[in-house]
């Protein structure tokens, strides 16, 4: 189960998070820096034409910084592009010999770079996009003979120059100034108008005021060129033909539309190329390192208009391309955020689905354990009735077993009580025919065999008496002050003939303290004896061993029989001190009721009586009684169970007729009912 989980999660869940991470993350986006050298109507064209160009390719970003023509800021525009994982930076220097040094210094880092516009000093760029200035001041000096071709004089030209470190400037010049004096013109003056209109306004002033007589005024854009025309027509001097550079719409061709300036030539701005370039660059496809774009001819009032109408088309198509692009953006972040979407549905519903399946197999889960729960808490109903069943059905039996017992017993009472005159009154003419002289020793024989019978059927009845009258709480305690030690060894020495005719070894183990004395019911004592020692001698065979020992502590007195016979079963050892319970139940000796007797005496005692055995090793038999002390001393009592009782009762054990029961012995005096 748990691989069919894993299997679920790597076919369906892994590929579709991925899926959906995917969908909604753009690939790496390429980037280009362009650092402009100024900020004017020509190198806004010309970032529009970036923009606009990047805007038509996928995953490109173009961040453009202007240095307001100042040297430091654009080395640290082109710095902030190298430090900022720029892929690429184009760069328009603003002057060649201050910027040539941080454009090989990234370069050299690995960064490609485009030089365009401007120069620099050396080749450290990957590509170089300009327009051939000299040619451009060709053009402009060859369109100023032009001019005044019907002029009979030479013309006189003031020059107003760009930066003095600009490249553009030195080609514009150098141009301008090969054509102009080879047609026999003349530059009467120069000065710096450093790109712009008030710099150019300023040195005009003064050029104008030591060169009034100019035919034309060059600039060498057209922001300085409307600044020199200003200053001429302030001062009156509005024959001056002034011509610049650019024409850019915005400034240049408004100007020439406006008559502020007579002419102006297409200096061109090619933001597409660079972008293009770039990324061809970039994306490993073939490029030039040296593009020079052609130079242009002039931009006057013969055809600035139709230029401008030209270039108002083209601004109104762009901001239509702008439009279409921005709906196609728009409609792909909607696609886009529409399918991430529906990735996201999927991916959710499976979710739900699983989630679902995972709860229904709970549910499912739960349900059958409750209904395996239910299950064994109903067989454990069962099970626990059956028990109780069987319990009261046992109960039942014992409560009838008990009742048989005690029929059985009132029964045996009753006979017990019937037989026992009869049988006094057999063993008398017995006991007085076996005392006569003239018997042969065949009548002899008889009448012993009559008067040991009769004997045994007396103790039998005796012992039933005795048990009834003990369950019925009639037996009492005759306590006297008893010699333990003499009577013990008495006792003993009763057995002894019957021990050694089966070679077992008896041994009675003295106690430590000489005299033990003690309150005792000597005749009850002597049953317990004899019984423990008569069972010990029928349950061992021939060459086994009895011993027999006594303590006492001052408190309680002990005395254990222990046997070498069979033993006793584990599982029968808690009940052979039940009424009449057997231990041998095929080959029964006896009636059963001597242990339970035996207890009884014990426990009429105060005292415990315990059994431990081992099956063919032997067993030992504990009795233990509470000390205490009674004034009323007795006599060594004399011995109530004599020998000949002993042989009787034990004649035959160990051989194939005997006669004995478990505990069986008993004196034949019967005590009274
Ligand atoms: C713009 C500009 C133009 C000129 C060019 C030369 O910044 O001054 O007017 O043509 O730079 O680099």
């Amino acid at each position: 189960m748990r691989r069919f989980y894993r299997l679920l999660i790597v076919a369906v869940i892994v590929p579709l998070t991925s899926l959906l991470v995917v969908s909604c993350k753009d690939e790496k986006p390429l980037r280009i820096g362009v650092s402009q050298c100024s900020d004017d109507d020509w190198r806004s064209k010309m970032n529009e034409e970036v923009m606009l160009e990047a805007m038509l390719h996928d995953n490109v970003e173009v961040e453009i910084r202007s240095a307001d023509d100042n040297n430091e800021k654009q080395i640290a525009d082109i710095r902030y592009f190298a430090d900022n994982g720029f892929d690429i930076i184009i760069v328009a220097p603003n002057e060649a010999q201050a910027i040539t040094p941080v454009i090989t210094e990234v370069y050299e880092r690995g960064i490609p770079v485009i030089i365009f516009d401007r120069n620099v000093n050396n080749d450290s760029y990957t590509a170089r996009i300009g327009t051939d200035n000299r040619e451009i001041g060709r053009s402009a000096g060859r369109y100023a003979l032009h001019l005044f071709s019907g002029l009979s004089r030479p013309i006189k030209v003031l020059e107003i120059y760009g930066l003095a470190g600009s490249s553009p400037a030195v080609g514009r010049r150098v141009g301008f100034d090969e054509v102009v004096t080879a047609g026999g013109g003349e530059i009467a003056g120069t000065g710096y108008g450093n790109w712009n209109l008030s710099d150019a306004e300023r040195v005009t002033d003064s050029l104008l005021t030591l060169h009034p007589d100019v035919d034309l005024i060059y600039a060498h854009n057209d922001r300085m060129a409307i600044g020199a025309a200003g200053v001429a027509h302030r001062r009156g001097l509005d024959n001056i033909k002034i011509i610049g550079i650019d024409a850019a719409p915005n400034i240049g061709m408004r100007a020439v539309a406006d008559s502020v300036i007579d002419a102006t030539f297409l200096y061109p701005t090619e933001g597409h190329l660079l972008v293009n370039t770039a990324l061809d660059i970039l994306q490993g496809r073939p490029y030039s390192k040296e593009t020079t774009m052609p130079a242009s001819s002039a931009v006057d009032l013969s055809n600035v208009d139709i230029l401008m109408r030209q270039n108002q088309t083209l601004d109104n198509e762009v901001s239509k391309m702008k439009a279409l692009k921005k709906r196609v953006d728009d409609f792909w972040s909607k696609h886009s955020a529409q399918t991430s979407l529906f990735y996201a549905s999927i991916v959710i519903l499976l979710l739900v689905l699983f989630s679902l399946f995972m709860v229904l197999r709970a549910f499912w889960q739960r349900k059958r354990h409750q209904l395996v729960l239910m299950d064994h808490n109903r067989r454990l109903e069962e099970q626990s009735r059956e028990q109780k069943r069987l319990a009261d059905s046992r109960a039942e039996l014992n409560d009838r077993l008990q009742e048989a017992i005690q029929s059985k017993l009132a029964f045996y009472t009753n006979v017990s009580h019937d037989l026992r005159t009869p049988l006094t009154l057999i063993a008398e003419p017995i006991a007085q025919l076996a005392k006569s002289d003239n018997l042969t020793s065949r009548q002899r024989d008889l009448l012993a065999l009559a008067g040991k019978n009769t004997r045994i059927l007396a103790r039998l009845i005796n012992q039933i008496l005795d048990f009834r009258k003990f369950e019925n709480d009639k037996l009492r305690l005759n306590l006297t002050e008893v010699d333990l030690t003499g009577v013990l060894a008495e006792w003993t020495d009763s057995f002894r003939e019957v021990a050694r005719r089966r070679d077992i070894r008896l041994t009675l183990h003295t106690a430590d303290t000489e005299h033990i004395q003690l309150a005792l019911d000597a005749e009850k004592m002597e049953r317990v004896f004899f019984n423990l020692v008569a069972n010990a001698i029928k349950y061992t065979p021939d060459n086994g061993s009895i011993d027999i020992s006594y303590s006492c502590d001052g408190e309680t007195l002990t005395l254990v029989v222990a046997d070498t016979g069979i033993g006793i079963p584990a599982a029968e050892l808690g009940n052979i001190f039940d009424q009449f319970f057997m231990v041998d139940k095929v080959r029964p000796q006896g009636s059963g009721i001597g242990l339970s007797l035996v207890k009884a005496f014990v426990e009429m005692h105060k005292g415990s009586i315990t059994v431990d055995s081992q099956e063919g090793k032997g067993s030992v038999f504990t009795v233990r009684i509470p000390v205490t002390h009674i004034s009323e001393r007795s006599e060594v009592p004399e011995s109530l169970i004599s020998e000949q009782d002993i042989n009787i009762e034990l004649a035959g054990v160990g051989e194939s007729d005997a006669v004995g029961c478990v505990g069986a012995a008993a004196p034949p005096p019967p005590p009274a009912a």
